[in-house]
């Protein structure tokens, strides 16, 4: 078969994981995808940068809609981050010219998803995000594909690595909110803009995914309630801790007799509980399904090699030419959610 010419926009942590694991499982995963997988392009804004990880063969861009327009390029990898402006320009001309696009832009998708669902849908591409949601938890599968015979509850869970890091930390060491959160941004962890993550704001655009794959609703990130971490001191986690409790910032969706609500916050849970156990960069994601009854995957929530295992899974069910509807149902077909302002 033909190799799967693939361009990547972003070069930052997930960029260049990605780049290192197609390079260092080459054979591995031409195998499990049936043909090879090979950099043909890459974009990003520095050129000169190095990333520990050869990108000599690949074609260069300064424009990533241009890299998304390349003869050289069957499938476009977006890693560039943000909601409008050169992601969201890139992956609309990828999927105009009816190609693959695989991406991590949670933030876009919450903004944008059902627009790019129905753009990708209309012409035949795939639309792949499994790297959007909680890093290396196979959560976008499991929803749209392992539990399709199932009929969603809840789903709810621990979907920031900066936060949970952060409250970790905090709690066992006792330090500061502004020591800690400086780690997570060293260690690759935090959003180019922080407030995203001790915000709330990424929990929300992560949790506005999984509610449209669970409930088969329109993405609404503005119809989440959200509320941070920001205010909270190590002085409540000690007092939570005194009480047998623990500070997690999480995301929940449920249906409700009025409709479905979502909302994000720090929330007290019993130290016994499995999630409360759940310490540093990791992430769980908990569904209780009609037929399934609760199942809850732990992982990685962040960081370049966590990540990048899950944009693979994306791009070896591309190579594989698997077609799957994102949302797991036509894009038309999604209902509108019950509506509680997002607090900015
Ligand atoms: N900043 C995000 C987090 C990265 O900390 O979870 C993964 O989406």
């Amino acid at each position: 078969a033909e190799p799967l010419r693939v361009g990547i926009a972003g070069l930052g942590t997930v960029g260049a994981a990605v780049v290192g694991l197609l390079q260092r499982h080459a054979a591995a995963i031409a195998m499990r995808a049936g043909r090879e997988i090979r950099l043909t392009a890459v974009s990003a804004r520095d050129r000169a940068r190095d990333r520990g990880v050869d990108i000599s063969a690949a074609e260069w861009h300064d424009d990533p809609v241009a890299l998304a327009r390349s003869g050289r390029v069957d499938c476009v990898i977006e890693l560039i981050g943000g909601t409008e402006g050169r992601a969201k320009a890139a992956v609309e001309a990828a999927l105009e010219a009816g190609k693959p696009v695989v991406t991590a832009n949670k933030a876009m998708l919450a903004r944008h998803g059902a627009a790019l669902a129905a753009l990708a849908e209309a012409r035949g591409a795939a639309l792949a995000f499994e790297a959007s949601v909680a890093g290396g938890i196979p959560i976008v599968k499991t929803l749209r594909e392992s539990l399709a015979g199932n009929e969603v509850s809840r789903v709810s869970g621990i979907l920031n690595g900066t936060c949970n890091y952060i409250l970790s930390r905090m709690e066992m060491e006792g330090l500061s909110f502004a020591d800690v959160l400086a780690d997570a941004q060293r260690l690759g962890y935090a959003e180019a803009d922080p407030t995203f993550d001790v915000g709330g704001f990424d929990t929300a655009h992560k949790l506005a995914i999984l509610t449209s794959l669970a409930f088969g609703t329109q993405i609404d990130a503005d119809a989440i309630h959200v509320e941070g971490i920001s205010a909270i001191t190590p002085l409540d986690l000690a007092m939570a801790a005194e009480l047998g409790y623990r500070i997690k910032l999480l995301g929940v969706a449920e249906r409700t007799p009025s409709g479905i609500e979502q909302r994000v916050h720090p929330t007290m849970v019993p130290r016994s509980w499995p999630i409360a156990q759940v310490m540093g960069v990791t992430n769980a994601v908990n569904v209780h399904g009609d037929a399934v009854g609760e199942l809850t995957l732990v992982g990685p929530g962040a960081g370049g090699a966590a990540t990048a295992s899950s944009v693979l899974s994306d791009l070896v069910d591309v190579a594989r030419g698997a077609r799957v509807l994102p949302f797991g149902r036509p894009a038309a077909m999604l209902e509108s959610a019950e509506r509680q302002p997002m607090q900015r």
